[in-house]
């Protein structure tokens, strides 16, 4: 196992070492007079590995990077630091088109991301054209293929975005990405904004997609059902950084960092008479991007926080017992060294009482 990344012996599909993202903010003529750009570090220094035909899932608190990260492995954004993978080569910061159609995104709105001036055939039939997805005399057969993926019908070519509901613009959108046949798919919250009603229709066609068709799937979601229903792996984010990577039961039932057992801690206890107040969630908001704390950047928050913590930047490790469970944390497999303050710190059944049963998706949202 890589102990850096979590990932099998099996070379990953898709990698991230060491990836930064920051974005310049305020005033030009600030940055000028300070002769330094005031830098939002967005995502800092990630580390990530996918294996071919799993499905990920990222999670984290709103602002901890996992747009950006998202956006910066589809080759959407350009990183400032790291290097991105694909089947062991290296991406290059300019992608070619080729190396674009690999990694294809869905995003939470489907309205914004369709162009309302193309109807779903011109739509498809432009994209099929640009990349050569297929000969010309093959475009309609092949978008009308497309279509029936998703489930929606031949007649649908000739409709506009606006024509359908919130879940088939979804589908559409989902069918767009697959028009490229790629081989990773990233779905950004991609029934958050959606009715309810048609939310788990949408969450079930993206997990028989990628049965279907062997995609990879890095889903991001605020639903922790959801991520323990459908996902193989989760990686959790916190302040631009993965702290902890694992199994999805084994992130469940036995969380190793306390950021990780905070999330999970959020989701209210589901038993009769639970609602105890023992598994307090995590205290007080996110710091800023713009002003990373030194050593571990989640001692603001954290309840087990020791001396320590103020200076060392805890790296993201393994657990030495050979678990495919790596945690940012210096106690995380060692939770003795953290004192008497650091109950639980060893993943006990703490965490998985927390976490409670799964619950429906409105009901569990974190
Ligand atoms: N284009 C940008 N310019 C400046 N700051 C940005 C930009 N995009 C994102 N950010 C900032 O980067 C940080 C991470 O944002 P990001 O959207 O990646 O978080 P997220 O985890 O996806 O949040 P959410 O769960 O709300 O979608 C936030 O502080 C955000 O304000
Ligand atoms: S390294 Fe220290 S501050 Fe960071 S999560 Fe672990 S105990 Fe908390
Ligand atoms: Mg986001």
């Amino acid at each position: 196992m890589n102990a850096m990344t979590g990932a099998g012996p099996a070379e990953p599909l898709l990698s991230a070492r060491d990836v930064s993202v920051s974005f310049p903010v305020g005033s030009r003529v600030a940055a000028r007079i300070r002769r330094e750009e005031r830098l939002l570090r967005a995502v800092d220094g990630v580390d990530l590995e996918m294996r071919r035909g799993e499905a990920l899932a990222l999670v984290g608190e709103s602002g901890s990077g996992k747009s950006t990260l998202a956006l910066a492995l589809a080759g959407l954004l350009r990183t400032n630091h790291g290097e991105i993978r694909f089947d062991g080569r290296l991406l290059p910061a300019s992608r070619s088109r080729a190396d674009r159609r690999r990694i294809q995104m869905v995003f939470q709105d489907p309205y914004s991301s369709l162009n309302p001036r193309l109807t779903v055939g011109g739509m498809l039939r432009e994209l099929l054209r640009v990349h050569h997805v297929v000969p010309a005399n093959r475009v309609r057969a092949f978008s009308a293929e497309l279509l029936a993926l998703v489930g929606l019908g031949e007649a649908d070519l000739s409709s506009y975005p606006r024509q359908f509901s919130g879940g088939q613009r979804q589908r559409v959108a989902i069918a767009r990405a697959l028009a490229l046949r790629p081989d990773v798919l990233v779905a950004d919250e991609p029934v958050s904004a959606l009715d309810v009603s048609v939310q788990a229709t949408i969450l079930n066609l993206l997990s028989n997609l990628r049965n279907d068709l062997g995609l990879t799937l890095l889903l991001i979601s605020h639903n922790l059902a959801v991520v323990r229903h459908l996902c193989d792996r989760v990686a959790v984010m916190y302040l631009g950084r993965i702290v902890e990577v694992a199994p999805t039961e084994q992130i469940f039932s036995a969380p190793r960092h306390p950021y990780t057992r905070g999330l999970l801690a959020a989701i209210p206890r589901m038993t009769e008479g639970a609602a105890d107040g023992s598994a307090p969630a995590i205290a007080g908001d996110p710091p800023s991007p713009l002003r990373i704390p030194a050593g571990c950047r989640f001692r603001t928050r954290c309840p087990i926080a020791q001396p320590r913590c103020e200076t060392e930047d805890p790296a993201l490790a393994a657990d030495p017992g050979g678990a495919e469970h790596l945690a940012a944390c210096h106690f995380a497999f060692n939770p003795g060294a953290a004192g008497a303050g650091a109950d639980g710190a060893g993943g006990d059944r703490a965490g998985a009482e927390r976490a409670g049963p799964v619950r429906s998706e409105n009901e569990q949202n974190a």
